[in-house]
């Protein structure tokens, strides 16, 4: 592999959850498939031969962030409506403003300024639920791909309790999803370098099947949704236990727990598989979650925000289950990730005086969830060691950095006081990524 780019600056990220690894002054050589080939602390160790080296001089380079659970259709009740729990919810502000989005040119005003939000915060790849709507679901795959950002962008599937303006026929469902999966192109997709992954994988934007959540969706809808994912060999995404009324209801509906009637359906790690939230997770769905590798998107906001709990996220590492940090907008009210990992921290600590919990989460736990660990779920995606996709972030925190903090104090600092000001470059998959239009 040639070496495109050499990038100099104060290099931070995590390679293990318990720490971080910096390099004062360290070099990082990307490759012309826009992975990273070697990261070293002097320009002789790295032997990038005669490439060309782009000096970011006292800035920071970081990992750029992962949004692991993120509604685009509910970006215009960003910070609203926040007065219900999650059931009535959905039913009084989230599935009235999602019905909108029959109208495409709605779609695109909203679409274009969520991916440039997203932008804006460094956030380089993101799973979304988009809504039952297949074009405007188009539309959103587009913009992202126009952006160069990734995405997994789910056309939502949901037939019951729900207006009839946002159910959909278990056919329907199933001819929209393969139309967007021919539309892309991604049966006949060549994969160039990536030997790893399935050629499916090798699109910066693919779909994910996206069954709403068990309340929303008929056995035969989760049932065709198992299919599809396994058919495509598709990633799953859904929500799992995340308020109680929600969790009652589903055993009502289901006649056994959460976890259990996603497996029935094939629809828990069958494929690669997120589920939202897992607040109240416990016993045989946290071993089958273990087991099966379904992964975890931790969003502190939404659940402090509807009122659904805290998700014992420590309790979840030391199991070994795999976690990532969701956004979860609108029922989250922040897009940034860097602050999700604040309210992540700060949720653990809640926990850890509530139930004597060993120890809270650090902030290289954080940050390690909001790259390497969620990165997981896009590839080889979130670290900067050799074969990593370079997906980075160059931060000029000189504002912040007044009276000669360490790069890790001027770090946490950022996740802490910074915003999208300090961003002064992004890039996914060894490309710069210019502001989106909106
Ligand atoms: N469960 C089903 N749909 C949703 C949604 O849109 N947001 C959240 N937070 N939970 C859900
Ligand atoms: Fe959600």
């Amino acid at each position: 592999m040639k070496t495109m780019k050499i990038y100099k600056a104060h290099i931070l990220y995590t390679r293990e959850k318990d720490r971080f690894e910096v390099l004062e002054d360290g070099y990082i050589a990307v490759g012309d498939d826009g992975r990273v080939t070697a990261v070293a602390d002097s320009l002789k160790a790295l032997d990038g031969g005669d490439a060309e080296v782009t000096d970011f001089g006292d800035r920071l380079l970081i990992p750029a962030m992962n949004d692991l659970h993120v509604h685009a259709p509910q970006y215009r009740n960003q910070g609203i409506a926040m007065d219900l729990e999650l059931l009535p919810w959905l039913q009084n502000y989230t599935f009235p403003e999602e019905m909108k989005y029959a109208d495409l040119g709605y779609a695109e005003r909203m679409y274009r300024r969520f991916v440039r939000d997203l932008w804006r915060f460094g956030t380089m790849r993101a799973s979304v639920f988009a809504t039952i709507h297949t074009e405007s679901t188009r539309l959103l795959i587009q913009l992202f791909r126009e952006a160069g950002m990734g995405a997994l962008v789910g056309k939502v599937a949901m037939n019951r309790n729900c207006p009839e303006g946002l159910s959909e026929s278990v056919e329907e469902m199933v001819l929209g999803c393969e139309e967007l999966i021919e539309s892309l192109e991604l049966r006949t997709e060549r994969c160039d370098y990536n030997v790893e992954l399935s050629p499916l994988n090798s699109r910066l934007v693919r779909p994910i099947v996206t069954p709403r959540f068990i309340p929303s969706c008929t056995p035969e809808m989760l049932r065709a949704c198992g299919q599809l994912a396994k058919k495509y060999g598709l990633p799953v995404q859904s929500h799992l236990s995340e308020n109680k009324g929600e969790i009652a209801l589903v055993e009502e509906l289901e006649g056994t727990g959460y976890g259990a009637a996603y497996d029935r359906y094939g629809l828990f790690g069958q494929t690669p598989t997120v589920m939202a939230h897992c607040v109240w997770t416990e016993g045989e769905e946290l071993e089958l979650m273990k087991r099966r590798g379904v992964m975890v998107a931790h969003c502190p906001t939404s659940n402090l925000n509807i009122a659904s709990g805290m998700a014992p996220i420590r309790r979840f590492l030391d199991e070994g289950l795999r976690v990532g940090l969701g956004s979860d907008i609108s029922g989250g009210h922040d897009l940034s990730i860097f602050r999700m990992m604040v309210y992540a921290i700060q949720v653990s600590k809640m926990c850890y005086q509530q139930n004597h919990e060993r120890r809270f989460l650090s902030l290289s736990e954080a940050f390690w969830l909001a790259t390497k660990s969620a990165g997981s779920f896009f590839g080889r995606v979130g670290s900067f060691e050799p074969g990593y996709e370079f997906d980075a972030l160059v931060i000029d925190d000189s504002d912040l950095n007044h009276d000669n903090y360490s790069l890790l104090e001027r770090l946490e600092r950022y996740v802490y006081l910074g915003d999208d000001r300090q961003i002064v470059h992004r890039f996914c998959r060894g490309r710069e990524i210019a502001e989106p239009k909106i």
